[in-house]
């Protein structure tokens, strides 16, 4: 069989044409969309992941601010720092890049966002409205991203067994909950393996829809799924590579040069749910500066 390459370049490519036009749109009426990222401490993975995002804001006409932080800063200074952005109407949306160092408690620090502009959706008020399944509330961007590859990709997971491989807050549970929903572009059956899971592979092997966010360069091997699976990896991994530039080059949780002989359709790393996850950033924060200005358009 030859596998379906899910392109997340091209699909993110086409929903920020969308969030580009409407941003035009947007302006003509004085509201310009805006994003505050901020993130603490040197994480080079962050750093490039944060550097995207002003990009990505840019590219789509939105105004930003990146603000750095030594990895010093306390736990109370990053507080009154969400404080001064929860206030300032400027921006519609607020980031604080994860990990944050250890003294402070990121649980503390998302609280502290106010819930209309957690365009990350990581805030309790919209997690809990993401298991209600409400239309008003931010979803998590990995997860949604994947939905959104799914449906525009031809894999509706409607009535198909969606098996989740790890169970994180930013992508296992959240994606595994947005999918079980009541809801168009859902409706699966969902199950959520993780380290402790026995039989992995007897379960693995009974998915329509395999996901896999578990951070372990190519985990999933041929032997782990069924003939015509639809694939999705998440997983971002860098690995030593003598051959590639640099020394090194990134994979997935999957082995796509096994798993793809195998599959209906199957996402790259990179190229695939990556760019995703910045494009549906983009689109909620679009989403809050229309809740903002009250626009109807
Ligand atoms: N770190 C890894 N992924 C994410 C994300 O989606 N949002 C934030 N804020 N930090 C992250």
């Amino acid at each position: 069989m030859v596998a379906q390459i899910i392109s997340g370049n091209e699909v993110a490519k086409s929903i920020r044409a969308e969030i580009k036009n409407e941003v035009v749109q947007l302006k003509k009426v004085g509201i310009e969309p805006g994003l505050v990222v901020i993130i603490v401490g040197e994480d080079p993975a962050s750093q490039v992941y944060v550097r995207k995002k002003g990009e990505a804001c840019d590219e789509l006409g939105f105004c930003s601010e990146t603000v750095r932080l030594p990895a010093s800063t306390t736990e109370e200074e990053l507080l009154r720092l969400v404080d001064k952005y929860n206030k300032d109407k400027k921006f519609d949306g607020i980031l604080v890049q994860l990990p944050l160092p250890k003294h402070i408690s990121e649980e503390k620090v998302l609280m502290r966002i106010d819930p209309g502009k957690d365009v990350d959706g990581f805030h309790p008020v919209n997690v809990g409205k993401m298991v209600v399944g409400s239309a008003d509330c931010y979803l998590p961007c990995t997860p949604h991203g994947v939905q959104e590859l799914l449906i525009r990709s031809g894999n509706d997971p409607a009535g198909k067994h969606v098996v989740v491989l790890g169970r994180s807050n930013i992508v296992g549970k959240p994606v595994a909950c947005i999918l079980v929903q009541k809801a168009k572009g859902a409706d699966a059956t969902v199950t959520i393996c993780h380290s402790r899971t026995k039989n992995l592979a007897e379960i693995t092997r009974q998915a329509d829809i395999l996901i896999a966010a578990i951070g372990s360069p190519n985990f999933v091997k041929a032997d782990m799924v069924r003939d015509g699976v639809v694939v999705i990896d998440v997983g971002v991994n860098r690995i030593n590579d003598p051959t590639a530039k640099g020394g090194t080059r990134l994979v997935g949780d999957v082995d796509f040069e096994a798993v793809s002989k195998k599959a209906k359709a199957i996402t790259p790393v990179p190229g695939g749910v990556g760019p995703m996850t910045i494009t549906m950033l983009m689109k909620n924060t679009l989403h809050a500066a229309k809740i903002h200005h009250n626009y109807k358009g």
